[in-house]
C-alpha cells in the first residue's frame, strides 16, 4: 500500500530501533518461516507510541511470534505494569524466552505457550490495551472474549485489517471474507470509537467508550 520511496522515509523520520529489535527481526528473517508476520521498524514504532501515549498498566498480545511487538508495546508500560503474550507456536520458545531475557521489560512480560483462547480463560486482568495479532479467521471470537475485560476508554488495536489491499479490492476468497465481516462487526459495535490506520497491512485503533 505503500511506495518504498514513502515506506524510507516513515523509517527516516521515525524513532531508530534498538538493537534487539534489530536483533530480532535479523533471526527472524534468517531463522524462521513466515518473517513477514513481525511488526517491523515502523509499525512497531506506531506500536510503541500509542501504548506511551496511554500508559498503560496491564496489556495483552494475542500472538507473540518472535516477541518484536511485545518489547514494543512494553516501552509503554508503567513501573508496575505488565504484559501478558500468548501464542500457540512452542517451536519458538526458547528463541523468543531468550530474547526477552536480553531486554529491560523481562520481567514485565508474562508469555504462555497454547492456544489463545485456552489461555485467556485463565487470564482475570482488566487491560488498557490489547494487541490482536494471531490467526485472521479469529479476530472476532478474541475480541469478544477480551471485550469485557478492557477498562473503559482502553484500546483493542487489531493488525492486517487491510489483507494486503485484498479488503479494497472486495477480494472473494475466505480469508478476505472473514476480515472483512469482522471489519463491518466493528463498524456496527456502538460501544467502540474507531479508526483504520493504513499502517503497513492496517491497524485497527478500537477505543472503548
Ligand atoms: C502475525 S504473527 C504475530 C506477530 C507479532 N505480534 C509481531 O507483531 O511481531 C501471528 C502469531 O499468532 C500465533 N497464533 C496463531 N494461532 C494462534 C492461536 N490459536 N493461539 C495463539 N497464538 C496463535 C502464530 O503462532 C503466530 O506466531
Amino acid at each position: 500500500m505503500v511506495s518504498d520511496e514513502l515506506q524510507q522515509l516513515l523509517i527516516k523520520y521515525c524513532e531508530p530501533e534498538d538493537q534487539l529489535l534489530q536483533h530480532i527481526d535479523r533471526q527472524t528473517n534468517l531463522k524462521v518461516l513466515l518473517p513477514r508476520m513481525l511488526s517491523g521498524h515502523y509499525q512497531g514504532r506506531v506500536l510503541s507510541m500509542l501504548s506511551k501515549m496511554i500508559s498503560p498498566k496491564r496489556i495483552l498480545e494475542v500472538g507473540t511470534f518472535t516477541g518484536y511487538a511485545t518489547l514494543c508495546l512494553a516501552e509503554g508500560l508503567t513501573e508496575d505494569g505488565f504484559i501478558y503474550t500468548l501464542d500457540i507456536n512452542a517451536e519458538l520458545e526458547d528463541m523468543v524466552r531468550e530474547n526477552f531475557a536480553k531486554s529491560v521489560f523481562n520481567s514485565k512480560i508474562k508469555y504462555t505457550i497454547g492456544d489463545a483462547q485456552e489461555s485467556l480463560k485463565s487470564i482475570t486482568e482488566t487491560f488498557d490495551l490489547v494487541f490482536i495479532d494471531a490467526d485472521k479467521k479469529n479476530n472476532g471470537t478474541y475480541y469478544d472474549l477480551i471485550f469485557e475485560q478492557v477498562r473503559p476508554g482502553g484500546l483493542i488495536i487489531v493488525d492486517n485489517v487491510l489483507w494486503s489491499g485484498k479488503i479494497v479490492n472486495n477480494a472473494q476468497d475466505k480469508d478476505t471474507k472473514n476480515i472483512s465481516s469482522f471489519n463491518d462487526k466493528i463498524n456496527e459495535d456502538t460501544r467502540v470509537e474507531k479508526l483504520i490506520l493504513p499502517v503497513r497491512d492496517g491497524l485497527f485503533v478500537i477505543r472503548k467508550k
